[in-house]
């Protein structure tokens, strides 16, 4: 593995590595994985039930090393903080972590988890972008297994009304879509326009983030350096701020983050939602089923680009039994379980092959789309201090959002505590 000007200052900040990492030296062994029998896995509560199914099948096979789920909130900030609490009192509670793609850095750097053996994982069977978001320091650390990224989610019902025959690729087009919705039918009068995950949490820095990079703007650049505080960062934080204040995005959105959009959508409260692909299933078992696709988001002068998302499998390095454990991961992110997880919940997977396979686009039509999204993505910031900056980010962008501040002051500020963040 090759990392051009890994650490700055005190090795805090990851900065370009190259993703065909062979691991460098120290490559973790299997053999260092010992111990059989019962281990629990924790990750966020989900929406759509597939994990318990995927966990029963395991369970099913393994009598004697079953796995127990343990649901964490929904939220990322809450299951960061969980487990950050665990691994600081070096507790064996949880076992096998499902990692937010933004907090492999952080946890390897503190030695909360082990590092794998990539050999062990189909690794050239995936996405690159993806594998990357679970290295660090070229070192496997999480076993991929969902990613994800941003879709823009319409009313084909209510558009095809409108005589509007193409999604939006701008935001000036989203909202004369929706203007033009609103004067033409009827029943689409009350609706609001638009809604993301606007919630002061992590949902609130993959919006912003994905906002000023639609808008041509940056937050880290490819070595990690902040570059926030520049003319495009400020169209992108104008666009959402100006769409809060002038009805565009209604006041509710500033409460929303997934779950609330994907109601308010499926209410049809809302015409235009930015949400991830764990959407798509349930949405077609609600009252809008039939009525709705997904396009790529919108940005400022054509299609914007979306935040990488997505979650892999991390061992705990508190953990015992961890034997079974590493047989699991391998399990439950293989192709066969990704399959189930795409086909049972539309999450989108890691494996490259799965974006093509005509069965699965027959019922997903979007995938080769988000497949696209999906490997121009850009990842959120890679640092090991990522909670500061992503509090950082939190705090401006929602100061900005309620009209305590302007977007001048905030990029301003926000510039600074990046850096101080990613000098640490
Ligand atoms: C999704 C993404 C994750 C992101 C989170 C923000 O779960 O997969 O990467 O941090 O949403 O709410």
């Amino acid at each position: 593995m090759r990392c051009s000007a890994l650490l700055a200052a005190a090795g805090l900040l990851l900065s370009a590595c190259d993703s065909s990492g062979d691991g460098g030296s120290g490559q973790a062994g299997s053999t260092s994985f010992q111990g059989r029998g019962p281990i629990t896995y924790a990750a966020g509560k989900d929406a759509t039930g597939v994990t318990p199914k995927v966990i029963a099948r395991w369970n099913e096979l393994h009598p004697k090393e079953k796995v127990t789920y343990i649901q964490l909130p929904t939220d990322a900030d809450s299951q960061r903080q969980q487990m950050i609490q665990n691994a600081e009192t070096k507790s064996n509670a949880y076992t096998v972590l499902s990692l937010d793609v933004v907090w492999t850095s952080e946890f390897a750097a503190h030695q909360w988890i082990d590092r794998l053996p990539e050999n062990q994982f189909p690794l050239q069977k995936m996405l690159k972008p993806v594998v990357q978001t679970a290295r660090y320091r070229g070192g496997l650390y999480a076993a991929p297994a969902s990613s994800d990224g941003g879709l823009l989610y319409y009313r084909t019902d209510l558009m095809d009304k409108a005589g509007i025959t193409a999604p939006p690729t701008t935001w000036s087009e989203m909202t004369n879509d929706c203007a033009q919705v609103k004067k033409k039918v009827p029943a689409a009068k009350g609706m609001s326009c638009y809604a993301g995950q606007l919630q002061k949490y992590e949902g609130l820095t993959v919006n912003f983030a994905e906002a000023v990079n639609s808008a041509g703007g940056i937050v880290t650049d490819a070595n990690g350096k902040p570059d926030v505080d520049t003319p495009a960062a400020r169209k992108g934080l104008d666009f959402l701020a100006g769409a809060v204040k002038n009805g565009t995005i209604p006041k509710e959105a500033l409460t929303y983050q997934e779950e609330d959009g994907r109601q308010a959508f499926q209410a049809g409260k809302v015409m235009f939602l930015r949400n991830w692909p764990y959407m798509y299933s349930l949405a077609q078992k609600s009252p809008v089923a039939g009525k709705f696709a997904v396009s790529p988001l919108p940005g400022l002068d054509g299609p914007g680009s979306s935040s990488l998302g997505g979650h892999n499998l991390a061992l705990s390095s508190f953990a015992k039994n961890k034997a079974t454990a590493l047989d699991f991961m391998k399990f439950f992110s293989s192709e066969d379980s990704a399959t189930t997880f795409l086909k049972d919940a539309s999450l989108a997977p890691a494996y490259a092959d799965l974006y093509n396979t005509p069965s699965l686009v027959g019922k997903y039509p979007y995938l080769p789309v988000l497949k696209q999204s999906i490997l121009h993505a850009v990842p959120r910031p890679r640092v090991v201090a990522y909670g500061d900056v992503t509090s950082a980010i939190q705090q401006e962008a929602y100061a900005v959002l309620t009209g305590t501040k302007s977007s001048a002051q905030a990029l301003k500020d926000l510039q600074s505590d990046l850096q101080k963040a990613t000098a640490q």
